[in-house]
C-alpha cells in the first residue's frame, strides 16, 4: 500500500484520526509535527517564536521527505500545503486524504487552544487563512472526507471505505 497522507486545517483531527486509522488498518502512523519536535528537539511554538514560520516550513519539508512512502499513514501539519514541493512529494508517493471540517466546528474545538501560533489571529484573518487553505487542500486531495458531527472512529471507517483499503490486522 502507498502511504496515506492526512491533510486539513488545524483542529480537523488529523492526528487523532491517524491513530484511529492505524488501529483499524493495522499499519503504523507518523505525525510530522511530532517528528519535527523529536528530531529538532524543540517545540513548534518555539520554532515560530525564535526562528519564524519560514524556518518551520523548511523543517516541515525535510521531515516529510523522511517519512516512509509505503505502508504508512502520515498525519501532517495544517500548513503542509503552503509548500508546493510538499504537495508534489505527497502526490508522487501516496494518496492524499483531506479532512474537511467547517470553521464553526474548528472554532469550537480550538476555542481554548493557545499552542498553535497561527491560530492566534483575529476572526477576519482566521477566515481568510481558512478559505485560502481550503482551496489548496481541495486541489491537492484524492479523497475528501467531511468530519463535522462524526467521531474519529467513524471518520477512520469512512477513509477505509472511500480509499478502498484492506485491514492488515489478524
Ligand atoms: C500549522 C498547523 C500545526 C503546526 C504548526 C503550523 C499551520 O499543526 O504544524 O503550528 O500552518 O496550520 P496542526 O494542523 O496539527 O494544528
Amino acid at each position: 500500500m502507498r502511504t496515506l497522507y492526512l491533510i486539513g486545517f488545524m483542529g480537523s483531527g488529523k492526528s487523532t484520526v491517524g491513530q484511529e486509522l492505524s488501529k483499524l488498518l493495522g499499519i503504523p502512523c507518523i505525525d510530522t509535527d511530532h517528528m519535527i519536535e523529536n528530531v529538532y528537539k524543540v517545540k513548534i511554538a518555539e520554532i515560530f517564536q525564535n526562528k519564524g514560520e519560514s524556518v518551520f516550513r523548511k523543517f516541515e519539508t525535510e521531515i516529510l521527505k523522511q517519512t516512509p512512502v509505503h505502508h504508512h499513514i502520515v498525519s501532517t501539519g495544517g500548513g503542509i500545503v503552503e509548500t508546493e514541493e510538499n504537495i508534489t512529494f505527497m502526490k508522487a508517493n501516496g494518496n492524499i486524504v483531506f479532512l474537511k471540517t467547517s470553521l464553526n466546528e474548528i472554532e469550537m474545538r480550538l476555542s481554548n487552544d493557545r499552542s498553535r501560533p497561527l491560530w492566534n489571529k483575529n476572526s477576519y484573518e482566521k477566515q481568510r487563512l481558512f478559505d485560502r487553505r481550503n482551496k489548496l487542500y481541495k486541489e491537492s486531495a484524492d479523497i475528501i472526507i467531511h468530519t463535522d458531527d462524526k467521531n474519529s472512529r467513524e471518520i477512520a471507517a469512512d477513509i477505509k471505505e472511500q480509499a478502498g483499503l484492506q485491514s492488515y490486522q489478524e
